[in-house]
């Protein structure tokens, strides 16, 4: 027999922040193992997944990094895109494809950090400026240089996303360990992780197939955008 399960216990750590607007979107993931009939009152103290002030920590640093790079990466293809389309018209399909995925990302992100109340990073007006000239110079130096910032900037965050997916894998093992219930929000929000990463390492397979080991000069090129990327996770983890 399964054991009761407290499925919103996550959010309930986090609820005294979240606003009334935001409960619905709360509740409906709890839906699938809540029943209609009354429950009595819960104890606040079983079944709880508690997390650490570090591990709160580190969920804030995560969600607000991982919405900065998934912004950045939306700047980037809007401003590659007409550039490498009007030299190679047949890519439309292809930075569509890649633009809506990341668009995709970042309206997950923006939901996360909405319902969690996790500030924006402090350097936000900086990454649109950054990611736009990034996006704008390597889509008019070619169809190879914009494929080599998408290796780049993929090789980068497919890296961060797996440390994120390590670390809370980690916690939930330590969940498991201790005989706790494992919250379902942080199984989805793994799974979220998860997914984004294998569609930026998807874009990743997709530059690589469409030449960006010609763009020239390629390992400078590449080495400055993977650079720029860890700077850029680094300070947004912290401001
Ligand atoms: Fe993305
Ligand atoms: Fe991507």
């Amino acid at each position: 027999m399964r054991p009761s399960r407290s499925p919103l216990a996550l959010a309930r750590y986090l609820r005294p922040a979240l606003p009334r607007s935001l409960l619905p979107q709360a509740r409906q993931l709890s839906s699938q193992t809540t029943t209609t009939s009354p429950s009595p009152p819960e104890d606040p103290t079983q079944n709880r997944t508690i997390l650490t002030e570090e591990q709160k920590k580190f969920l804030d640093s995560a969600l607000r990094v991982n919405q900065a790079g998934e912004l950045a990466a939306t700047l980037i293809y809007t401003a590659q895109t007409p550039p490498v389309v009007k030299a190679h018209p047949h890519l439309r399909p292809l930075m569509k494809h890649m633009y809506d995925q990341e668009a995709g990302h970042f309206k997950t992100f923006n939901e996360l950090l909405a319902k969690h109340r996790v500030r924006p990073t402090v350097m936000y007006p900086i990454w649109q400026v950054a990611a736009t000239v990034l996006g704008w110079t390597t889509g008019i130096m070619g169809r190879e240089a914009a494929m080599a910032c998408t290796e780049a900037v993929e090789t980068e965050i497919g890296n961060h996303y797996n440390d994120q997916v390590r670390e809370l894998v980690k916690w939930m093992q330590g969940l498991e360990a201790r005989g706790e219930e494992l919250d379902p929000e942080l199984k989805v929000l793994i799974d979220d992780i998860k997914r984004i990463r294998d569609e930026e390492l998807e874009h990743l397979d997709h530059a690589v197939e469409n030449d960006a080991k010609e763009a020239q000069p390629y390992e400078p090129l590449v080495d400055v955008i993977r650079y720029g990327c860890r700077s850029a996770i680094w300070v947004s983890e912290r401001f």
